[in-house]
């Protein structure tokens, strides 16, 4: 053979050789893909048909961002979309309770393609100075959405707040109110942690629990201790029955979101009338956190942050079993009122 030919031969093996190794590796990448993790439920699956079946497909990215700053996308397609863009008054607050899992339990609604969340706490009913701004101000603090789609807030401070009930009733009578408890004492201490660990960054002593929770002249429980008397549940929500009937608020389990989040979201889901749309892929327990975290899609998900979590000091037993027997008539009348009855001892 010449050495033309020769050389024209071993050309001809190696473009074939490389279209062979080519195929291969395509073939093994496709059957590797077909392996990973698809989403329970597509991007296109999470809409309704009507009317949310209008959300845009990308509704997921803009409730990341993108929807607080319309202006940046211009003469296109998606343009028309987010022109359509509108920041509403809420449809839902969550009003409470401080340490009962309220930031959790805003970050998991907004999994909800029809949700979007107003991401920092707006103390628009229980400040006098932001209420005082008006009702357009407290608008303009919320998030882009579609006009279909829901906003939900939440500042904690709200249910404990003697106006609020009737400056939320003013602007809307019909809005749904959402309140998330925890045990009452669990609540209370963790209640106590969050200031002790503001008092220790800043180099500042606190007293323990059990001195604050308990009135040391007549060695009963102390009610003028704030965080007691947080979890007294049932006299807060009294005043805002003045205001609402009980049908429009709904009471979620704290303690269950923390260990079991998706039937009481669902709960949630129905309460709010929106289609059932979070499902078990969104939340995925991290052990490292030691709690549920949030699965947006196959790149994005997220924990809550450290703040939410923290460690909690033992408290004596008998200062707990007391602090017990002290919410436990209150509780009992939580649940009569509310119809929703929880294990707390
Ligand atoms: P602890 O810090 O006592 O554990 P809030 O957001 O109202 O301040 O509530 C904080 C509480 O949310 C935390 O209280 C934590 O237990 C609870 N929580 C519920 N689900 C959570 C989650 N997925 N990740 C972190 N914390 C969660």
């Amino acid at each position: 053979m010449l050495p033309a030919q020769q050389a024209l031969l071993r050309q001809k093996f190696l473009v074939l050789g490389s279209l062979a190794i080519g195929s291969l590796l395509y073939l093994v990448a496709r059957v590797g893909s077909l392996d990973r993790l698809q989403p329970i439920c597509s991007v296109e699956s999470r809409l309704a048909p009507r009317p949310l079946g209008q959300i845009l497909l990308r509704t997921l990215q803009y409730k990341r961002g993108l929807a607080h700053e319309p202006h940046r996308v211009n003469g296109t397609q998606e343009q028309v979309g987010l022109q359509r863009l509108v920041q509403q008054l809420p449809h839902a607050i969550i009003i409470g309770v401080r340490k009962g899992g309220t930031r959790a339990l805003l970050e998991m609604l907004n999994l909800h393609p029809a949700v979007v969340k107003a991401s920092q706490e707006i103390h628009f009913f229980d400040n006098d100075q932001n209420y005082a701004r008006g009702v357009d101000w407290y608008r303009q603090k919320m998030p882009f959405s579609f006009p279909q789609q829901i906003t939900i807030e939440k500042s904690p401070a709200y249910f404990i707040t003697e106006e609020v009930p009737e400056r939320i009733f003013k602007m809307n009578s019909s809005i749904k109110l959402l309140v998330i408890v925890r045990e009452p004492t669990t609540r209370a201490i963790s209640d106590y942690t969050q200031v002790l660990e503001g008092k220790e960054r800043k180099n500042k002593t606190y007293h323990k629990f059990e001195k604050l929770a308990i009135d040391a002249n007549t060695c009963e429980v102390n009610t003028k201790y704030k965080a007691v008397r947080t979890s007294i549940y049932t006299k807060h929500l009294e005043r805002w029955l003045k205001y609402f009937p009980v049908e429009q608020f709904h009471i979620v389990d704290g303690d269950r979101l923390i260990v079991d989040p998706l039937p009481e979201l669902q709960l949630v889901e129905q309460f709010l009338e929106l289609p059932s749309r979070i499902s078990q892929y969104n939340l995925y327990y991290n052990a490292t956190r030691g709690f549920y975290c949030l699965r947006f899609n196959v790149v994005f998900s997220k924990c809550l942050a450290g703040s939410k979590g923290r460690i909690h000091p033992d408290v004596d037993p008998p200062v707990v079993a007391k602090l017990q027997r002290f919410f436990h008539p209150f509780n009992q009348k939580f649940y009569q009122i509310t119809g929703r009855t929880f294990n707390w001892p």
